[in-house]
């Protein structure tokens, strides 16, 4: 296949161009403000220009991770947020139909409340935060635009990325200092090793699946656990993770707590292996080597 990936510099982009190039696909991968070899820039936002990418690379599917993810952040800044979350991947699917591409949209279980996870992909969804609602806003306007979409929704991202921002090495730098991290010990939810997440959207897609998936690890724990789990892997002294309770952190955004995602939808569709935190951290580290700080950023 002939690939768009819109957001190619982040931790889910870069992944999925890799198992696409890997896999001997044709793949083009854009970066928004953070380069990366042979990325090209776009910002999604500007139409004109996601058109002209559209029509020079003619993809048959355009997948787009790119967003704005910081959830605080989302959470001041309503517009920013649905811009990014809802509007431009909306105008972008629209686009990719009217080239007889499939598009497929990144989402979050944070179109959840988190009152009784783990959630399956009917049950009913009650977002908490801005980012939540851009979020869920973005998968019905992708739908309605592109009768091909699939729309992913996944959760607690981690793994090799190029750019070293998700929490495991943010544990890592933050333990390398001997600094202590606050880690919420009542968020639950379903950690997701980004290269299980790549393989399996790529089959999904090769299988011309479309609608709501959950993609998301086969465990449900909660933050510090995780936490620990990656201490135990990283060989990362434990003592430094302090747990507390979300409502201490007094972060801007409300966070959906007993959440996670079932993963049986998937399981049906695909056969591809969904890594639980023990075997995905063990794969990060065995990729990242056996280094205990990595200051250096720019794994691909
Ligand atoms: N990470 C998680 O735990 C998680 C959980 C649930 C859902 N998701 C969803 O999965 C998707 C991928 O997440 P991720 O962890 O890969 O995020 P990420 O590492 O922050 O990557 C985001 C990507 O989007 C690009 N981007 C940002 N603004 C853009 C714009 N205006 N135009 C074009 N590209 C833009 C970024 O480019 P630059 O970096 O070059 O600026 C980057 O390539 C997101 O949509 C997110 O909502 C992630």
């Amino acid at each position: 296949m002939r690939a768009l990936v819109i957001g190619g510099s982040g931790q889910v982009g870069a992944a999925l161009e890799g198992i696409l190039v890997a896999r001997g696909h044709t793949a083009v991968a854009t970066h928004h403000r953070v380069p990366q070899p042979g990325t090209v820039q776009l910002d999604v936002r500007d139409e004109a220009a996601t058109a002209r990418l559209m029509t020079d690379a003619a993809p048959d599917v355009v997948f787009c991770p790119a967003g704005l993810t910081v959830v605080d952040y989302c959470e001041d800044h309503p517009d920013e947020a649905f811009q990014a979350n809802c509007e431009a991947p909306a105008r972008a699917a629209a686009l990719a139909a009217e080239r007889g591409a499939a598009f497929v949209f990144f989402s979050t279980e944070y179109v959840f409340d988190g009152r009784d996870g783990p959630y399956g992909e009917d049950d009913p969804v009650a977002p908490l935060s801005v980012y939540g609602r851009s979020k869920l806003d973005g998968e019905r306007a992708v739908m309605a635009a592109n009768a091909r979409a699939l729309v992913v929704r996944t959760t607690v991202v981690y793994g090799p990325e190029p750019q070293g921002k998700n929490f495991i090495y943010q544990l890592r730098r933050r333990a390398a200092a001997g600094e202590p991290l606050k880690v919420p010990a009542d968020q639950r939810s379903s950690p997701t090793f980004n290269v299980d997440l790549a393989a399996a959207t790529i089959d999904l897609v090769e299988r011309a699946a479309r609608g709501v998936v959950h993609v998301a690890g086969p465990s449900v724990i909660d933050r510090y656990a995780f936490a620990r789990m990656a201490c135990d892997v990283f060989a990362l002294d434990a003592r430094l993770v302090v747990p507390v309770m979300t409502a201490d952190l007094q972060q801007r955004a409300a966070r959906p707590l007993n959440a996670g995602l079932r993963i049986e939808r998937v399981r049906r569709q695909i056969a591809t292996p969904l890594r639980d935190p023990a075997a995905g951290l063990a794969a990060m580290r065995a990729t990242l080597g056996a280094r205990v700080v990595d200051t250096t950023r720019g794994h691909r």
